[in-house]
């Protein structure tokens, strides 16, 4: 795996508190357009990417550990930018039924209560998985083995019933390399192929409402793997086995980068009539190398109508299972990384931070980005600016466009441009009354390029 140095010294402050209320606004006139219900009140609390997501239609999501909740930072960072929690462990075999017909939810309790009491979801992570399988489950024969297997299927979904929107239902069934075989595994070695259709009618009678998934790593790109997995969803949903999801772990590094037919692969699977999920992302790296991975992959999914969403496997470099490879977000100081602004960027929210130099209260105004048109060579773009809880008589917003992309025509606005950034004015527009709104845009050409524009915050005068 590739070892990079940790990207630090970022600090640039970003108006968290008025940029999710622009959003969330933003995110109840779509839902609210598209004539989607029930989400009032969760779109509010899915923080800035959870919000940018739910305008796109999706969730943005987070791997989560228990034992971090306490930590301030940590806390706030998860409750200001997600929508979505996975327990990283605390849901897994060997952390809820040690013992068999023991069970013990308390870690993964307080992980899915702190979630329910900021209004994220939760996916459910896993159930049947031959790893962090407690030592009591290999030995059993046949018999016992399926009966252990339903059982603890059965508790586990039926305490977290009504809580969970996903669940990894089987875990990491099929084998690395060129093979497409099954893995050999106490439930592969002792019930056959037949455990893994058995594992999804059972927990189909347990909770009918969440999705039942497919998990897998290396799974990406088109391989043999994935191949297998492919033929397995296929001849679930021909025969009628409950399947809803398959999940992709995401793990990327340079010697597993993202592939270039993930967009391919993710809608091949999707064309077999199954959601597919982004389940456990992280890609080692840092700086504009990496956010230009993580581009790549949301754009994939974004570009795939049943990708239903993204979860990064963690919050922080510091407590990520491959924290040499700093592979997440938020660097070990909870500072957003290049690769934060893109993938926010990438969603439509605003991105790229900056100060607008208010301080606290309810601010001056916002910005909110969102690309309203693309075709072959150029898009659109549009930027809300949102008075706050006073009324303003003008704003300017920063846009920067990277070369070799070029801003071709801006409306209801005046742009001055200074290298990549071009800094646009209101025009007739400048005053706005308290909470009251605006829109200006652009036509980027973009020659080639492909990274997002990165708004930055709006400053009133
Ligand atoms: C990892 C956790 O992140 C670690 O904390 C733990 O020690 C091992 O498991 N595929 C999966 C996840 O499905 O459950 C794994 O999580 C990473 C690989």
């Amino acid at each position: 795996m590739a070892q990079n140095p940790p990207v630090g010294g970022r600090t640039r402050r970003r108006p968290q508190a008025r940029a999710r209320c622009a959003l969330s606004l933003l995110t109840a006139g779509v839902l609210a357009a598209a004539g989607v219900v029930a989400l009032t009140g969760t779109a509010q609390a899915a923080g800035a990417l959870g919000d940018a997501a739910a305008a796109k239609g999706r969730y943005f999501g987070a791997a989560v550990a228990a034992n971090h909740l306490g930590e301030a930072a940590y806390a706030s960072t998860l409750d200001a930018q997600f929508g979505s929690v996975t327990p990283e462990n605390e849901m897994k075999w060997d952390a809820v039924e040690g013992s068999r017909n023991s069970f013990s939810f308390s870690a993964a309790d307080r992980i899915v209560s702190h979630a329910q009491s900021k209004g994220m979801k939760v996916r459910g992570h896993t159930l049947v998985w031959h790893s962090q399988l407690p030592g009591w489950v290999s030995p059993l024969a046949a018999t016992d083995l399926r009966s252990a297997m339903n059982n603890h299927i059965t508790q586990v979904m039926t305490h977290y019933k009504g809580k969970i929107h996903s669940w990894d239902v089987v875990n990491e069934a099929f084998q690395d390399g060129g093979s497409g075989a099954r893995r050999s595994s106490p439930f592969q070695d002792k019930l056959g192929n037949g455990f893994i259709e058995e594992a999804f009618r059972t927990a189909r009678t347990v909770d009918a409402d969440a999705k039942l998934c497919y998990n897998d790593y290396n799974t990406d790109g088109q391989n043999a793997k994935s191949n297998a997995v492919y033929e397995m969803v296929k001849d679930f949903k021909q025969r009628g086995v409950p399947i809803d999801c398959v999940g992709f772990q995401s793990h990327f590094n340079s010697n597993s980068p993202v592939p270039s037919d993930f967009q391919a692969n993710l809608q091949r699977f999707a064309d077999l009539g199954v959601d597919v999920q982004i389940t456990e992302l992280d890609i080692e790296g840092s700086g504009s190398a990496q956010a230009a991975n993580y581009t790549k992959v949301v754009n994939a999914c974004l570009a795939v109508t049943r990708c239903t969403g993204i979860t990064v496997w963690g919050v922080t470099d510091k407590y990520s299972w491959r924290s040499g490879g700093t592979p997440l977000l938020f660097d070990g100081d909870y500072n957003k990384k290049p690769a934060y602004d893109a993938v926010l960027a990438a969603l439509g929210g605003s991105g790229g931070g900056g100060d607008d130099g208010g301080e606290g209260g309810d601010g001056a105004c916002t910005a909110t980005y969102t690309r309203t048109s693309t075709w072959n060579g150029g898009y659109n773009g549009q930027v809300t600016v949102k008075a706050g809880g006073s009324g303003i008589t003008g704003w300017a917003v920063p846009v920067t466009v990277a070369s070799p992309q070029k801003v071709s025509a801006v409306w209801n606005g005046t742009p001055t441009t200074a290298g990549d950034v071009m800094t646009v004015r209101h025009s007739w527009n400048g005053t706005l009354a308290a909470g009251a709104s605006t829109t200006f845009g652009f036509t980027v050409q973009t020659n080639g390029g492909t990274s997002a524009p990165v708004v930055g915050a709006c400053t009133a005068s």
